[in-house]
């Protein structure tokens, strides 16, 4: 699939600031407090990592266990909603970060996706990852029927006004199977660069509309072969006014952000 020039947020003249984790500098990740900052900060996207619960309820969390954004332990899908609900997911923001901290981060619970729809509406626009499917089966049906309910999947909604990305290219074809129009963003860790760096931007674009990867592991040719291969490329993760100017220079389409004020440019 490939972008086409004009077409609101995907507009590849577009420079995206997506809220990585939430305003997850000034707030702890992946909590409503974190959303509701990003918001009042014109973040054009809210990040969200989804991962299940045991009984099957799409929850925002980044890592595969509870231990470190929590004051629990265990494996999130091990775990009910009511178990994860019990949690205080932002205590520990406020002991690692003291110059951040507020007291109302200590009321924090791990959100569900539904919640986070519920607050937020079409007001806002989401990038939502598939995190770890294969140890989230059905992880992609079930958000594809959370996002039908609540009218996010409509053909009237701006183009863009939901993206997903994943690092599981099994997850994104088999959503690609799902929906020819949504949006979707293949995330690289170790991103091919070099002489094959085409042949690869040739195969993504078969199921996704851009790639997420690494700034750090790439160049300035990769940034040039992936926009000839029709592809967006949104970076993972710019803290810093100086790095995201640079990679705006460059071409790249986008960048996901801890520090909302800290890098607009
Ligand atoms: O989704 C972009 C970036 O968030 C990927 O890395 O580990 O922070 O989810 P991670
Ligand atoms: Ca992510």
């Amino acid at each position: 699939m490939r972008i086409k020039n004009g077409t609101a947020l995907m507009d590849p003249d577009k420079f995206l600031i997506i809220a990585h984790r939430g305003a997850s500098v000034q707030a702890p990740e992946h909590t409503m407090a974190a959303y509701r900052l990003a918001k009042e900060l014109e973040a054009d996207y809210l990040e969200v990592d989804v991962q299940m619960s045991k009984d099957n309820v799409l929850v925002s969390i980044h890592d595969l266990t509870v231990d470190r954004t929590t004051d629990g332990s265990g494996v999130v899908t091990d775990m009910t909603l009511a178990e994860l609900k019990r949690l205080d997911a932002g205590s520990w923001f406020n002991q690692k970060y003291p110059d951040m901290a507020k007291e109302e981060y200590t009321k924090q619970k791990i959100p569900t996706l539904q919640e986070i729809i519920d607050e937020f509406g079409k007001s806002v626009n989401y990038y939502i990852e598939t995190k770890k499917p294969e140890q989230n089966e059905g992880i992609e049906d079930e958000l594809f029927e959370l996002l039908g309910q609540n009218g996010l999947l409509d053909e009237s909604l701006p183009e863009g006004k939901v993206v997903i990305q994943s690092f599981s290219e099994e997850s994104l074809k088999r959503m690609r199977t799902f929906s020819r129009k949504i949006p979707l963003i293949k995330l690289e860790r170790d991103p091919i660069t070099g002489p094959d760096a085409r042949k690869r931007f040739e195969e993504v674009c078969e199921y996704a509309v851009g790639i997420g990867t690494y700034f750090e592991r790439i160049d300035e040719d990769y940034i040039k072969t992936a926009k000839e291969s029709g592809l967006l490329v949104h970076l993972y993760t710019v803290n810093s006014s100086e790095i995201a100017d640079k990679w705006k220079g460059i071409g790249a389409h986008g960048i996901f952000t801890d520090n909302i004020p800290g890098t607009r440019v």
